[in-house]
């Protein structure tokens, strides 16, 4: 599952801190938690999580990509 956005993209210095738990740029309005949960689930589940982000030029934005196993059996 891929979701992208066209926002304001998160910098090259953000992106190392992403899945550290209190990690937030919006100060008192942000827990820091919103990643970290996802991936602490995702990794419950042994799926990946990863992004991509440009913060200038026509390509701003972000796009987190969620890879989840299919268990056949
Ligand atoms: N789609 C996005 N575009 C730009 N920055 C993002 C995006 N998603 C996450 N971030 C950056 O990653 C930081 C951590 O995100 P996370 O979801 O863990 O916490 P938060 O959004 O700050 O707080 P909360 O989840 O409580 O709203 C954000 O503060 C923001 O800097
Ligand atoms: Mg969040």
């Amino acid at each position: 599952m891929t979701i992208a956005d066209n926002g304001r993209g998160i910098s090259e210095a953000s992106r190392k801190h992403l899945s550290e738990p209190f990690f937030t740029t919006k100060g008192m309005i942000g827990t820091g938690l919103g990643l970290w949960v996802t991936k602490q689930i995702i990794e419950k589940h042994q799926g990946t999580i990863q992004v991509r982000s440009s913060i200038r030029g026509l390509r701003r934005g972000t796009t987190f990509s969620i890879i989840l196993p299919v268990d056949f059996r």
